[in-house]
């Protein structure tokens, strides 16, 4: 790329910017103009990525042998389109793939792209903490046994939170019974780089899995990447769903984003993962010694199925009588600090290769500022302890009731009808209706009460009482 930038060719062919010349001047006043000279199309000197035979499919080898694939690809739209190429290169219509019920909304949309039949499971729900932590062994094995004819099991692993299956163990075990293992690693992609983080999913002997380089790793925004290990899976049908779901014009410079990252952590991965790893056991510490804060840690799921990636700082605020929302509120407008994700009792807080001890010091002077107001005990009593309502009745399958006639009705009149959309608080984006369940009183409940303290719901028209798309009669 660099070198084709620096030979200054005369460009008659796309993009229409012609190497920065007309772009906007606003534009190339901020970034620069040199980004626009590696902003390229499919030419023969850079490859392409629909039929790669030169740098991209160099680039693609050498990601699979950095992570231990036998073969890589590059996603320019993020997991999202991994999760669909993972999705429609394993289940045909009909078929069943059982799916952990935690999985992102695009595992959804994978299953109705593809038609296929979702037997959900249940992650634990841990009352002490407040969250889904994860699957564990005992409920795949009975999720397993339960449907024989399943082709795919569908793992979320690490959750938002960090928080990972024992997938060695799930792994096995599903290989034991000829049942593929997809897995969506999306906050996964440094774990094969260090040994004090969790297995990775290819480590543990995963089919499929797909990750998002741009969430954790020097990524830009929508890299990702998608690796397949060993013979089970049909190799030529992924090539081929990647070139139905992937655009004929990706861009060059998220590749190239994905090939450095990849060479970042090829070549200096567990330096600088040791560095994240230990300024977010410092903050975690530190955090713990605020009163009205915890923060949880490895030691809270030892023993249990579940393993913590420790880079992830989940801050419990529950005792403050502050919803996470708020907490995320105040930080962000009091004390210019942006945190990943919040709910009802916690902030998340994502510690990377990109973080410096200052920008951690920083987060712990603004929670113990924000801690040492003190509690208020009237909003502490309105906080309810909100259970997510999954697992509610299936009555068609997710792709018949996504195509289905249907009328859009306000939340509290839609109770017994069947949702034709995915509805998710997002983030983390883990639904909440799937299309073909039944609208309980209590995933009603649950959504009305989340939305009062600030949650976002995603999948209803955003009216005065929002509005969920049903089934008609
Ligand atoms: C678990 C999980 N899977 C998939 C995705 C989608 O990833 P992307 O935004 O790269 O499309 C997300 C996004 O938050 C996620 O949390």
């Amino acid at each position: 790329m660099v070198n084709l930038a620096e030979s200054r060719k005369v460009s008659f062919h796309t993009p229409g910017h012609k190497s920065g010349k007309g772009i906007s001047t606003r534009f190339r006043k901020f970034v620069g103009p040199k980004i626009f000279t590696i902003d390229l199309t499919t030419l023969d000197e850079v490859d392409c990525l629909q039929r790669p035979v030169g740098v991209i499919k160099e680039a693609q080898e050498l990601a699979a042998e950095a992570y231990g694939a036998d073969h890589s690809f590059f996603l320019i739209n993020g997991t999202t389109g991994g999760n669909h190429a993972m999705i429609l290169s394993t289940a045909s219509p009909g078929d069943e793939i059982l799916i952990a019920r935690n999985a992102h909304k695009s595992i959804l949309t994978g299953i109705i792209l593809s038609g296929a039949i979702p037997r959900f499971f249940l992650p634990t729900f841990d009352h002490e903490l407040g969250m889904l932590l994860n699957v564990t062994v005992e409920e795949v094995g009975r999720t397993i046994a339960q449907h024989t004819k399943a082709k795919a099991l569908s793992l979320t692993s690490p959750n938002y939170y960090g928080v990972t299956a024992d997938l060695r163990a799930i792994v096995s075990m599903a290989k034991r019974r000829g049942i593929l293992v997809l897995m969506d690693e999306a906050h996964g992609p440094h774990l094969h780089f260090h040994p004090r983080l969790p297995v990775s999913a290819l480590d543990a002997g995963v089919d499929l899995c797909v990750q998002s380089t741009h969430k954790i790793l020097g990524g830009m925004t929508q890299s990702s990447m998608l690796h397949l290990k060993g013979s089970d899976i049909d190799h030529p049908r992924v090539v081929k769903q990647l070139l139905l779901l992937q655009s004929t014009s990706p861009s060059y410079i998220l590749m190239a984003s994905l090939d450095l990252a990849r060479m970042q952590m090829a070549t200096e991965g567990e330096k600088l993962l040791s560095k994240a790893i230990d300024l977010a056991n410092d903050a975690r510490d530190r955090i713990n010694r605020i009163p009205g804060l915890s923060c949880f840690g490895e030691a809270d799921l030892r023993g249990r199925d579940f393993f913590l990636d420790v880079t992830k700082l989940t801050v419990c605020v529950k005792e403050l009588g502050l919803s996470g929302f708020e907490v995320s509120a105040i930080l962000n407008a009091e004390f210019g600090i942006q945190v990943e994700m919040a709910d009802l009792f916690n902030i998340l807080v994502i510690v990377s290769i990109g973080d410096r001890r200052d920008d951690l010091d920083r987060l712990v002077a603004a929670l113990d500022s924000v801690a040492g107001r003190g509690a208020r005990p009237q909003s502490r009593q309105a906080i309810p302890f909100l259970l997510p309502p999954l697992g509610q009745q299936f009555h068609l399958p997710p792709r018949d009731a996504f195509f289905a006639p249907s009328e859009h009705l306000p939340l509290a009149k839609a109770e017994g009808r069947i949702s034709a959309d995915i509805i998710t608080i997002y983030p983390p984006g883990v639904p909440v209706l799937v299309p073909g369940e039944e609208v309980g009183s209590s995933a009603i409940d649950y959504l009305r009460s989340l939305a009062s303290y600030g949650a976002r719901i995603d999948g209803v028209l955003e009216l005065d009482e929002p509005q969920i798309r049903v089934v008609r009669d």
